[in-house]
């Protein structure tokens, strides 16, 4: 039987190296990527997956070349300028998770109305994380539960694990039941830190712009396999 999945959340990694081996500039990678990640996502929606997370830029990125960094940010805005009307007509809501503020101004605008033009979209949620980290978001949530104490709306001792989930960048986004990350390195730089905190990891050598649906199925195929026991023991899980 399918587990249910929820939430897959991707490290779209590789693009640079990608490029390089094929005697390109970095840059062409991105741009390459951008295809991988219009079929993951036509993907995950014809899977019926409820939210998919594509990290495209963390908030350590920004020590990359300026270069690089402007081409990604024209790039993005680029995309989602020209995908819009696709992603409505596929009924795809688009939602973004980071430090948008700190986004240059065109790219900004774009996102504001990608996410204003989709909301109403009942397909799959797809939630771009951009300027993002997971450290960031923690400190930004920290900073949200300090003001209500201070505004008197909270009491200190009645903060738990749900305050924490309510004051995220998207509390309705469940924790992540899949976590994938292209190129072969096995590690979350900097990830949904909170979010993955029992999720399945996955760790493909495939470059992020040769990713398509069908290395998603695969890994989904996989992940079907795997006993999430969630601290309990298999007899106890398996008794279910
Ligand atoms: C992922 O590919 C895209 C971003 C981080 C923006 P990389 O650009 O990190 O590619 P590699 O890891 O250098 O090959
Ligand atoms: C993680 O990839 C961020 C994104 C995919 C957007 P990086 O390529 O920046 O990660 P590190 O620096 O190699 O860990
Ligand atoms: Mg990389």
């Amino acid at each position: 039987m399918e587990k249910e999945i929820k939430h897959i959340a991707i490290i779209m990694d590789g693009n640079g190296r990608w490029a390089q081996q094929h005697g390109k500039e970095r840059i062409f990678g991105h741009l390459k990527g951008v295809d991988s990640a219009r079929d993951v996502v036509k993907g995950a929606n014809a899977l019926h997956i409820p939210y998919l997370t594509l990290y495209a830029f963390s908030t350590e990125n920004w020590n990359r070349p300026t270069e690089e960094v402007n081409y990604l940010f024209e790039l993005m805005a680029e995309t989602f300028l020209k995908e819009i009307e696709n992603l409505i007509r596929d009924n795809i809501r688009v939602v973004f998770s980071g430090r948008i503020d700190t986004l240059p101004e065109a790219t900004k605008k774009v996102i504001l109305d990608t996410i204003e033009k989709s909301a109403h979209c009942t397909g799959t949620t797809v939630n771009v994380a951009i300027s993002y980290s997971g450290r960031a978001e923690l400190a930004d949530t920290a900073k949200q539960i300090a003001r209500q104490v201070a505004e008197g709306k909270l009491n200190p001792e009645e903060i738990d694990e749900q305050t924490i989930c309510q004051n995220l960048y998207h509390p309705e986004i469940p924790d992540v039941d899949l976590m994938i990350r292209t190129a072969g390195d096995q590690r979350i730089s900097n990830f949904l830190l909170w979010q993955l905190a029992y999720a399945e990891l996955f760790f493909t050598p495939v470059m992020w712009p040769e990713f398509r649906r069908e290395h998603l199925a695969e890994i989904i195929e996989q992940f079907s396999h795997r006993e999430r026991r969630f601290g309990k023991t298999g007899e106890q899980v398996r008794s279910h």
